[in-house]
Formats: C-alpha cells, structure tokens, sequence
C-alpha cells in the first residue's frame, strides 16, 4: 500500500496533537509543516522529522502532499483549506470550520471542486463513545422524535489572555482579538445538537454579553436557540468566563417523545413511569484525535464520505455565525443552507 504524504499548516498545540498522530500511523508519512511562525514552525519540524515551509502555497508548491490538516487559528482556516483543494489534496480543517458565511462559501466551493478527495471537519465530540450512543439512542428511534435539545460550552478560558499568547506572526493574540465562543467554543455542543436531529437549523436568535472577561473585544458570553427544519427547538449557551470547573457532558439534555437523555441518565418510557438507565460508564471526557485521523484515513483509503464533510460543517458552522450575529443584532435570522 502506498504511504500517503501529510502536510501539517499551523503548528500549535492542537496541530502537532493531529500531526503525532500521521507520524505514528503506518498509513501516512508526515512529511512537512508551515507556520507563519518561524519558531514555531522550525521546532515542529525538528520535533517530526519533516521540512519546514513558511507559506502554505510553499509548502503545497514543494512537498507533494496526499493530504493537508489545517490546524490554523480560528480566524484562518479559509485560507489554507482553499488552496489545499485547489492542490488536489485530501484536507482536514479544524471546527469552526469557518467563522463567517463568506469564509463557508469559498471552502464549500472548493471542495466541489476537489471532487473525488475527501474533507472532515473536526468535530472531535462525534468520536466521544458518549456521545456516539445519544447518536444511537436517537437514530434508532429509541428516544421517538426528538422536540427538544441543549447543551452548552462554558469553559474558563483566561488564560487564554496570557501575554505569552500574543503571536507576533499574526500581530495579534487571535483568542481576545476575534474569538467569539458560540463559533470557536458554542460549535462543540451545536454540532452535537444538529448530528443528534439529523437536521439543518432553519432559523437562530440570541442574546449576549461581555462582563466575565473583559479582556476579549467580543462578547465572552453567547446563547442563542435554533429552530431545526424539523421543528425541533434547540438552546447553546458560550461562556469563556466562568467560575468553577466545565460541566460534565458539556450539560446536554435531549428530549424526545419516548426518551430522554439529561447528563448521563436516560429514561426510555412514558411520563414519569419512564425506566431509569445510566450512561456514566461510558468514557466521557477527552480529545480522541487518534480516532478522528484514523476515521479520516480510513475514508480516504476506502474512498467513502467522511463523518462530517465539508458541507456538514458548513451547515454546523453556519447557524454558530448566525447565532453570533442574531446575539449582536437582537433579531431572528435565517441560516444559509448548504449541499453538494
Ligand atoms: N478539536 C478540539 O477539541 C480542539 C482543541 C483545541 C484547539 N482546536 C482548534 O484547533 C485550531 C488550532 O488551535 P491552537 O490552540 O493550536 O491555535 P494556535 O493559535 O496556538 O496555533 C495555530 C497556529 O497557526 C498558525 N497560523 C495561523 N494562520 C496561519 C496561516 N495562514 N498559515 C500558516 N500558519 C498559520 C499560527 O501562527 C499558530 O502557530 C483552532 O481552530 C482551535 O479552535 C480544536
């Protein structure tokens, strides 16, 4: 079998968490990195064993790569994906996907055009054994027609303001500058929340704020409610400045009309004569990046659709821009819809 070439754009810690994972895997060789960041992109290099690039473009021009992972700031994934399709290239991009409806545009449009290659998105949350059963419970049936969903992202994330943050190669630290938590963090649960439906959100409204961490030029605290095509209400409250630890199962609660699933307790039933099950014996927390490149390389080999393409990040990531957006300006707003 041939070794496929993977290109690594974006050398944080997220981005060498994916590139270990192509450097161990007998399927991939991880051959190159590019960074704007010139230390940081020369020490992952001598990290990996792999050559360093300062541009995407460089590194697309010189390495011959099968596959791309786009591990950039929130803020510039757009980039990198669109010249990673143009190149032919199997590419990966970490969620948000994009954080504007023009970002989303141009990445889907790129991908139509790569057609035969394959794109993932990075929803890692999907690859949680929890939250893979909700999927179950509510694919099969089990909890009847779902007609209400939540979950949340509040996390504590000040030290994000850290000085040592700031990247001189972006004139900014991108995390106070532009990180707005219903897009970089609020994704995680919607996402959930829309894999869970098995539905578009038509139609999102929001309200916000900016008083926990002052330090972000964006509001720190989001919520906002989806309506989904199917009439299902769902609710996702961002947080970056709270007190305390992150709740457990990021709060979910789905309802359906045979089931429901409230943190790791389920009842499948009636009323209150419903039967009570748990689900906390299932692995509940972490970052699975291993089964989220092996799912990608595995597709890739197999020539079969990714878990959650391009175009289901878009839709995911279109209604977090929009619920942003419905937040600021105080109104309901439609969601984009997007399909190949
Ligand atoms: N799936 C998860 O659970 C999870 C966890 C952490 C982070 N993330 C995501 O991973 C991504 C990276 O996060 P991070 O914390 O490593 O960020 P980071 O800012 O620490 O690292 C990103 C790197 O990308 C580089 N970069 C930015 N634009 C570039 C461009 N156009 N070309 C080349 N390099 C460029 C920056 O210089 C920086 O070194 C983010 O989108 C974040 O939301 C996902």
């Amino acid at each position: 079998m041939p070794i496929l070439r993977a290109g690594l754009v974006g050398c944080g810690h997220n981005g060498l968490a994916h590139a270990r994972c192509y450097q161990r895997d007998a399927r991939t060789e991880l051959a190159a990195v590019c960074d704007l960041n010139e230390e940081r992109r020369n020490r992952a290099a001598a990290d990996l064993g792999a050559t360093a690039y300062p541009t995407v473009a460089a590194m697309l021009e010189a390495a011959d790569l099968d596959i791309v992972t786009v591990n950039t700031s929130d803020p510039f994934h757009v980039e990198p994906f669109v010249e990673a399709c143009r190149a032919g290239c199997h590419v990966f991009v970490e969620k948000p996907m994009a954080d504007s409806i023009a970002g989303l545009e141009a990445m889907v449009e790129a991908a139509r055009a790569n057609s035969g290659r394959q794109t993932l998105v990075g929803h890692i949350l999907r690859f949680n054994p929890f939250f893979a059963r909700v999927k179950e419970l509510c694919e099969s049936g089990a909890l009847g027609e779902l007609f209400y969903l939540e979950a949340d992202y509040i996390h504590s994330l000040f030290v994000q303001a850290a000085a040592e943050r700031f990247n001189p190669a972006l004139g900014m630290n991108w995390y106070t500058a532009r990180e707005q938590p219903c897009i970089g963090g609020g994704i995680h649960p919607f996402d959930l929340l829309r894999w869970f439906a098995g539905a578009n959100a038509v139609e999102v409204a929001g309200f916000d704020n900016r008083i926990a961490f002052p330090e972000m030029q964006c509001p720190d605290c989001q919520v906002f409610l989806a309506r989904f095509e199917t009439g299902a209400v769902a609710k996702v409250a961002s947080a970056y400045g709270p007190v305390g630890p992150r709740p457990p199962v990021n709060h979910l609660s789905v309802y359906g009309t045979r089931g429901t699933v409230r943190d790791t307790d389920l009842w499948l039933g009636e009323g209150h004569d419903a039967e009570h099950q748990s689900l906390a014996e299932l692995p509940l927390e972490g970052h699975p990046y291993e089964p989220e490149v092996d799912h990608f390389l595995t597709c890739i080999l197999q020539d079969r659709p990714t878990i959650s393409d391009a175009v289901d990040g878009a839709n995911s990531a279109a209604a977090c821009v929009r619920g942003a957006e419905a937040a600021r300006l105080g109104k309901t707003l439609s969601v984009p819809q997007f399909a190949w």
